[in-house]
């Protein structure tokens, strides 16, 4: 009798403290519950690893990185490849995450079918490319309708020069810029659910910013359905200073639109916009303490300020996972490895994880 009053009193501990730990593991998803979503950018092959254990415990956001792009999806006229949206929908949903879509509309990883017809191999005219471009978007749209709650609709489609509005890509140079608007009216169409926005970097730059909420008020003033503007958020130890960050959150939320900052990372070296090859001067790839440090600076003003603005920035989602991996490590410089992220390649979070939760102000 005794011995069974110990078993049961052993056994209900044991259950407490198991309710217990299933109720406590926090992650940033949790540290931030009361500002925004945290997300994460995921490859299919990510979720089969030890990584999607973590990004189930600290997120509750998902982008695919590449599979949804155009020509990961849509590789040639008559042929969608699903599996890897698909993959990434599905764990999803069993985990109870959000899904963003990225992107509809982008110069980059393009397939170049889009803009050659079939039997001339010359360039298609404007209404053979946008009607290219709404079948795409209404097809796509619609297989993750209801799924997927928030899509780049069109992306990057600003200049970087001073002098010049639009990006001259072939989107522009065959369409002029009614490619955008009619790219938000057909997602609309496709899913009138889904929050819509236009996705773009380096916001911190006056000049840029100012022509982005240009192109917004435009649209907004042509009643297009438009909900957002994400800042995608590629940063790095030197940039973007507490003033510049706060004067671009400020000027966006004056726009009264959602905003989400959609691909977060802090390089450790600084920062460049284009691709260069490798040089003798890049021989140092090592995580130093002093690299840690001003990333630490970084992140910590970039999430003081996140939740400064918390009434209009409803997501803030990472560009891939943890340092074992990061597009960084190939970008602007080819094979240069670089430590973006708040988990280490071991998975393990970093002094700049501890440091942007540790406010008692997140609880
Ligand atoms: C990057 C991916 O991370 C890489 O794997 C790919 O090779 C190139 O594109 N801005 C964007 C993202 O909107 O889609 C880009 O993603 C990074 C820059």
């Amino acid at each position: 009798m005794k011995l069974r009053n110990i078993v049961i009193g052993m056994a209900f501990i044991c259950q407490c403290s198991h309710t217990q730990a299933q109720k406590t593991p926090t992650g940033l998803k949790d540290h931030f519950k009361n500002y925004f979503t945290v997300g994460v950018a995921v490859s299919p092959q990510a979720l089969k690893t030890d990584e999607a254990g973590l990004i189930v415990k600290e997120f509750n956001s998902m982008t695919p990185e590449n599979a949804m792009k155009m020509g990961p999806i849509h590789p040639s006229e008559n042929q969608y490849n699903w599996a890897g949206g698909d993959s990434i929908a599905a764990f999803a949903k069993r985990n109870g995450l959000k899904l963003r879509g990225h992107c509809l509309c982008w110069h980059n990883q393009t397939p170049r079918w889009l803009f050659i017809d079939s039997v001339t191999g010359k360039q298609v005219t404007k209404e053979v490319l946008l009607q290219r471009l709404k079948d795409h978007i209404t097809t796509v749209v619609s297989r993750y309708k209801g799924t997927v709650y928030a899509w780049d609709v069109v992306n990057e489609a600003i200049s970087d020069k001073k002098d010049e509005y639009m990006r001259p890509s072939l989107w522009y140079q065959i369409c002029g810029e009614e490619f955008i608007e009619k790219a938000f009216r057909w997602a609309h169409e496709a899913d009138p659910n889904a929050l819509l926005f236009y996705n773009d970097y380096n916001e911190i730059d006056l000049v840029k910013r100012e022509k982005i909420i240009r192109m917004i008020k435009d649209l907004k003033a042509k009643g297009v359905p438009i909900s957002g503007v994400g800042l995608q958020g590629h940063w790095a130890i030197n940039e973007p200073s507490k003033g510049q960050l706060d004067s671009t959150l400020k000027d966006f939320s004056s726009l009264g639109l959602n905003m989400q900052i959609t691909e977060l990372d802090i390089s450790v070296y600084p920062k460049e916009h284009n691709a260069r090859e490798r040089q003798a001067t890049d021989v140092d790839t090592s995580f130093s303490t002093e690299k840690e440090q001003k990333q630490i600076d970084v992140y910590k003003t970039c999430f003081e300020l996140f939740k400064k603005y918390k009434k209009n920035i409803s997501s803030v989602t990472f560009w891939n996972i943890s340092d074992r991996h990061s597009w960084l490590d190939n970008f602007p410089v080819r094979g240069r490895k670089d430590y973006p992220l708040l988990f280490d390649a071991q998975l393990k979070p970093k002094k700049a994880y501890w440091e942007i939760t540790k406010s008692e102000s997140n609880k």
